[in-house]
Parts: structure tokens; sequence; C-alpha cells
């Protein structure tokens, strides 16, 4: 993997495209949300506590109020915008199973929607067919203020047999 520090500071690579960035030394959720108009990444705590900030870099899942934007180097970033097939225009061809099941299996406000999407997918990825204390293990960093959680183990699991399907 390249070395971060040789990376260009001036740019990170997001959802399959290297975007000019001004400050890269602001945390990576705001030169999101800010610079790139990627507001599917949440804003909760700022101090790394609740996961609604979470990302995928390099396929992990991070909280993005923790880290600068330089400090990703060239590892490509994934938010939720990144995750529908596309077409060449632009316009999604066909949801995640991720985000197929929980729009299945809707949560209440959806404030922690972006960590729980987001570690289920890196979840998917490593072990497509978690049993149920892997689902919770995955969904427990991440907090629902709605006590969503039966909600969220549900969509996961729905999501692994989509996931399997397709
Ligand atoms: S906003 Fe980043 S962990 Fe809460
Ligand atoms: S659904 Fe409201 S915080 Fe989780």
């Amino acid at each position: 993997m390249p070395s971060s520090s040789a990376a260009d500071p001036t740019r990170i690579i997001v959802n399959g495209r290297s975007h000019p960035i001004e400050h890269a030394d602001e945390p990576l959720l705001w030169v999101l949300r800010d610079e790139l108009g990627l507001t599917g990444t949440h804003y909760g705590c700022g101090i790394g506590a609740c996961g609604c900030c979470t990302v995928l870099v390099a396929g992990e899942p991070v909280r993005s109020c923790q880290i600068t934007a330089a400090s990703v180097g060239e590892r490509p970033v994934t938010t939720l915008e990144g995750l529908a097939e596309r077409g060449p225009d632009g316009q999604v061809t066909a949801l995640h199973p991720v985000q197929q099941a929980f729009l299945e299996t809707p949560l209440q406000c959806g404030w922690c929607l972006p960590g729980h999407v987001l570690c289920a997918v890196a979840l998917l990825n490593r072990n497509p067919a978690p049993d149920e204390a892997a689902i919770a293990e995955a969904a427990q960093p991440n907090l629902c203020r709605c006590g969503g959680y039966n909600t969220i183990k549900a969509a996961v699991a729905r999501a692994a047999e989509l996931a399997r399907r397709s």
C-alpha cells in the first residue's frame, strides 16, 4: 500500500474519483461534507464517540471526525454516496445490498445510518455469512439514540441474504 506521506495533500480519492481539496489539515468529515458536498456522512459528537461520521478508508471503517483529510494519503475513501452502482450519467442503477436492506427495514431518524451501513458493508466484505454475534459485534460501536439496535441487526442479516443472492 502506498505511503500516505508520499501522497499529494491537495487531493483525496473518494468514491473512485480523485478530488482537489483546500483544507487538508481539517477533519476528513468536514472536507467530505463542506468541500465535496457529501453530506451522507453525518456529524454527531465530533469526539469519536458516536460513529455516525464513519466512512471506509481502504475498506476499513474509520471515524472521519478523528482524522485529517491529509492523513488518508492515497488510500481510497468510500462514503454512503459511493455504495450504489451508477450508470454513465451518474444515476443510480442498483443499490448496494446493505442500502436495499436498510430501505426495506427503515430506522427511526437515520442519524446513525451512515455508521451502521458502512460497518455492515465492511463486515459483509470480510464475512459474507455473519452469525448473530458477528452482526451484533459490528453494530455495537455505533450509537443509535433511537434505540433501534434490533432493527439494525435485522437489516444487516437481510443485507447478507441479499448479497448472497446477487
Ligand atoms: S461525529 Fe465522529 S464519532 Fe461522533
Ligand atoms: S435511528 Fe435515530 S439514531 Fe439511530
